[in-house]
């Protein structure tokens, strides 16, 4: 065990958890084994405190680095923002241009506010939805962090998040009068959308969708929810967090010839400096006057600097197509070594945000015995590839022949039934659960 899995286990002891993020914990990819902390992090490659290096083929800082971490552009407009100063009693000039730069990335845009995480920057377009209609009721699909708006879903039932990206979030420490104030209905599913909005007429404040996640939305979707939004007067609000940047420059509903009333942005905008946008319609944003919203950190420097910086190299370089064209060769390759060997897998998600799963009873050992393959020949990987601007073609190659070997490995190890005995540690975990 080396110095990064030593500080780990310290780290259970003195911080509840782990991380600060849940999808972070080294046992969400091999309990134990997985390097777990960075010394240094260029392009794609990762160092770990044992000064080993690894090219990163997994969730590039779980998708707030579209350019690569520790990108030179970026970080030499932050450098400029350090040099003169972060915070002040003024406000960072950078505010207004980003301002500008996004209401002409998404012409229906008026007014802009902002955050620095995606969590929060959802919280707020809740509550200025709701500010604005005088409703309570939130209908969403999707996972959009863990304010206490979203988490109340499981409330009414324990398990009501359980298809929204994230498994078995508790919701204990949540109010319990606000039962029944978030509703979800699963992606795509517009007749369980509709069937909402006629039980909860009159009081729905916001719609609240992922514009896109694992699947293209089906035809009539997210316009069947614009127009009854529209119809009753109810906030549309598109959660770009994950999805903004990757598609297109600027958030996916644009792809998809829809205008939301808000949208959101957080991680890929600033290429891995805290950063988050809330960006909407002046008649509802106005309400954001009617409320209180306000957090000293959300006017430092280096956030909009970073945005501003990020947004102009992706404009520049067509980054979302250079994200496609890895993102695709990565699920073909996938699909095409698991023919090879036999093995039953399902490629999903957009291509620039890919994931596979083992279509196996003991999936889970699978996927742990797969990271434990990968890692030992030099890479961090797990069932999922987050593209980004720095995955060359000679990663992405060097990367396909370690999924080959890997592959033909876990082949055999099925035929062998010895999957449990290859792992060297313990089995990955599935969903949320508390660490002992
Ligand atoms: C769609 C979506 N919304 C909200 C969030 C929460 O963002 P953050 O982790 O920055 O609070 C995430 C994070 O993964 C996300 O994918």
């Amino acid at each position: 065990m080396g110095i990064s899995q030593e500080l780990y286990k310290k780290a259970k002891k003195i911080i509840p958890g782990g991380t600060q993020l849940f999808s972070k914990r080294p046992e969400m990819f091999l309990p134990d084994l997985w390097p777990a902390y960075y010394s240094k992090a260029k392009g794609c490659e990762v160092w770990d405190l044992d000064n080993k290096k690894y090219i990163d083929m997994s969730y590039m800082g779980i998708g707030s680095c579209i350019l690569g971490y520790s990108d030179d552009d970026v970080n030499l407009a932050v450098d400029g923002a350090v040099t003169n100063g972060n915070m002040c009693t003024l406000n960072a000039p950078e505010e207004v241009e980003l301002a500008e730069l996004l209401c002409e990335l998404h012409p229906w845009a008026e007014m802009v506010r902002y955050a620095r995480c995606g969590g929060e920057a959802m919280s707020i377009a809740v509550r200025i939805a709701r500010a604005a209609t005088g409703k309570d009721i939130i209908l969403f699909c999707g996972y959009h962090g863990w304010h206490d708006w979203y988490l109340s879903a499981n409330l009414a039932d324990d398990q009501a998040l359980d298809g929204h990206l994230l498994q078995g979030l508790f919701s204990k420490g949540v109010p319990r009068g606000l039962l029944g104030t978030a509703k979800p209905f699963i992606y795509n599913n517009t007749e369980q959308f509709l069937d909402l909005i006629n039980k909860n007429k009159g009081k729905i404040a916001a719609v609240v969708v992922e514009t896109i996640r694992n699947y293209e939305p089906k035809p009539g979707f997210l316009e069947t929810i614009r127009k009854v939004t529209d119809e009753l007067k109810i906030v549309m609000i598109c959660d770009e967090v994950s999805s903004g940047w990757r598609l297109n420059v600027g958030g996916a509903h644009l792809k998809y010839g829809i205008s939301p009333d808000i949208a959101v942005f957080a991680k890929g905008i600033s290429n891995g400096f805290p950063m988050a946008a809330i960006i909407g319609k002046s008649d509802v944003m106005q309400a954001a006057q009617e409320t209180f919203i306000s957090s000293t950190y959300w006017t430092d420097r280096i956030g909009p600097t970073a945005a501003i910086a990020a947004i102009k190299k992706m404009k520049a370089n067509d980054v979302p197509r250079y994200l496609s064209i890895v993102g695709s060769k990565i699920k073909k390759g996938w699909s095409d070594l698991a023919n090879k060997y036999h093995l039953k897998i399902s490629v999903s998600g957009i291509d620039p945000l890919g994931h596979f799963s083992f279509n196996y009873d003991n999936h889970l050992y699978l996927k742990t015995l797969f990271t434990q393959l990968m890692l030992e020949k030099g890479f961090l990987a797990t069932n999922a590839f987050y593209a980004s601007f720095s995955h060359t073609e000679q990663c992405v190659d060097s990367y396909l022949m370690a999924v080959d070997e890997s592959l033909a490995f876990i082949s055999e190890s099925l035929k062998n039934d010895s999957v449990v005995s290859d792992l060297k540690g313990l089995v990955c975990h599935a969903g949320f659960k508390r660490l002992e």
